[in-house]
């Protein structure tokens, strides 16, 4: 019983729209109707600034961490698989939020969260992985699809099947979510950042 609550917990904490709540909150603006009417940190980056963006990637990383530290908190055991169990339930709050009528973002951010909780040191080299391709392609879904791809090349190091079989179940959803991009980056119409060696070529 607790346990069902404590996942449906984390679910309703990955719903939080943490972009659309603060675009309507501070600037009067709901981003799903600007730039690429994603609710995430790249579009909140776009439309609403640098401030609102930063926070919005701290609110889905924390999203993220927070559910996956839920069975860590209440001592289930063995709590090692589980962190990674109640990520999954954020990233379907995140992508399907019960505030948004079951749609929301690409689970980027979020996904990102539940590694720091799981694993900081993997965490940190996953945003190498993401920051490297990103200031190479100037394009953060690229950056996205392409982190996940080597991410979970990169989890075989950890001989840990789960966190393979996890990461390898996100690179499928995130490129899932990622379809519009995808199109946009085949027709060179993507949206690029102002910066990295991409954007100045
Ligand atoms: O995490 C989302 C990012 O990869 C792409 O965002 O707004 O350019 O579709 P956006």
């Amino acid at each position: 019983m607790k346990f069902a609550v404590l996942l449906i917990l984390a679910y309703i904490i990955g719903s939080f729209p943490s972009g659309v709540v603060i675009g309507k909150l501070f600037y009067h603006k709901d981003i799903r109707q600007y730039g690429s009417g994603n609710i995430g940190t790249t579009n909140t980056y776009r439309v609403l600034g640098r401030v609102a963006g930063t926070v919005v990637l701290f609110c889905d990383i924390l999203k993220g961490s927070l559910a996956a530290a839920l069975p860590i908190w209440f001592h289930f055991t063995p709590p090692h698989y589980l962190v990674l169990v109640f990520g999954l339930a954020a990233i379907l709050g995140h992508s399907f939020s019960i505030f948004l009528k079951f749609k929301g973002g690409k689970a980027v951010a979020t996904s990102a969260g539940i590694l720091l909780t799981y694993n900081p040191h993997f965490f940190i080299i996953a945003v190498a992985i993401f920051v490297t391709i990103l200031c190479l392609s100037s394009m953060v879904s690229v950056a996205s699809m392409l982190g996940m791809v080597l991410i979970t090349l990169t989890s075989f190091y950890y001989h840990d099947w789960f966190l393979t079989l996890v990461a390898f179940a996100l690179t499928i959803f995130i490129f899932y979510r990622h379809r519009e991009n995808i199109k946009r980056i085949r027709t060179h119409n993507e949206n690029l950042v102002p910066f990295g060696w991409y954007y100045h070529h």
